[in-house]
């Protein structure tokens, strides 16, 4: 019988995730399916029982279930854990085994344009689940997280607070307000090699919005003082943010790259095998552009 994998979240339609993992198992000759599993959160419940009766081989995670998903886990790796999400799971002989590979992906796409992330200074756009996973990854490869900013200040406190304690580390935060008349967090960001991450859900919440309404969010002055500013929504490849950021003649590392390094490594742990990067990469592409 073909193996079942799928992708659990709400809503799960506009997951591209579905057309990168068929196209590599069919590549590999792999007899497996992966679905779509559009779970309202009345139903999150049901469907985490039901399989037990209805096993699936692996599932990804994704909004709004990644930190919920980690109470059904059986055995949890050590990175998922401190990360408080889970974004893939692999059932093994019916023990679920959850890991984040958000992390992974976001350190890799970095690390394409950058090279080693040991020492790189970063300052982080957003502090809900994304911001959670590529800090970790940041501070574990030994980058420099000099600041969070969040558009609720006290959220962007709390996480600068847990992750400052798990790294032994001093991160700053702060709110959104007034971007452009304020000074980045550190004299160092303005000598170079310095990173922005963008890692709010802005773009998809709002996909209309206008260059003033950006500027708004980001200014223009804000990014100036970076050297490369990263985007981890994908669709649109090309943000508002990276429009910005390319224009100011700053390297660009677009939404595209973390996704599909966190898909390398699910597959990796679902089949034991290499992905086929290369049918992967033209898979999303095709769809992208
Ligand atoms: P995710 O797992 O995608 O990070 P999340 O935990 O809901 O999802 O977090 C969403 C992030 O996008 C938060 O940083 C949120 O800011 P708040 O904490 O202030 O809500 C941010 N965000 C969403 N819409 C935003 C907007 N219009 N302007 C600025 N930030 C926004």
């Amino acid at each position: 019988m073909a193996q079942r994998y799928g992708i659990l979240a709400f809503p799960a339609g506009y997951s591209l995730s579905p057309d990168i993992h068929n196209a590599a198992f069919k590549a590999l000759n792999i007899d497996a399916e992966y679905d779509v599993f559009d779970v309202p959160e009345d139903r999150f419940k049901d469907f985490m029982k039901c399989l037990k009766i209805d096993p699936v081989s692996g599932l990804s995670v994704s909004l709004p279930y990644k930190e919920n998903v980690l109470n059904y886990m059986h055995v949890l790796d050590e990175d998922s854990e401190k990360i408080g999400a889970v974004n893939t799971v692999v059932n093994r002989n019916g023990v679920f085994h959850g890991y984040n590979t958000d992390f992974i992906g976001s350190n890799r796409a970095l690390e394409e344009a950058e090279g080693d992330l040991k020492g790189k200074n970063v300052v982080i756009l957003g502090a809900g689940g994304a911001s959670r996973a590529i800090i970790y990854g940041l501070l574990k490869a030994g980058a420099n997280v000099v600041g969070i900013l969040n558009r609720n200040k006290e959220r962007a406190d709390a996480l600068a607070e847990e992750f400052s304690k798990m790294f032994k580390v001093n991160i700053g935060s702060d709110s959104l307000d007034d971007l452009a008349k304020r000074k980045p967090f550190s004299k160092k960001l303005e000598k170079g090699n310095s990173i922005l991450i963008q890692t709010t859900s802005i773009w998809t919440i709002m996909p209309d919005m206008g260059e003033e309404e950006v500027n708004e969010f980001c200014p223009k002055e804000y990014v100036q003082v970076f050297s490369t500013v990263m985007d981890i929504v994908y669709n649109p490849k090309m943000t508002p943010l990276l429009k910005i950021a390319k224009n100011l003649k700053k390297k660009i590392v677009s939404g595209d790259r973390m996704f599909l390094h966190q898909a390398f490594e699910q597959f990796k742990l679902w089949t034991g095998q290499e992905p086929p990067v290369a049918v992967m990469e033209k898979a999303l592409k095709s769809k992208l552009e």
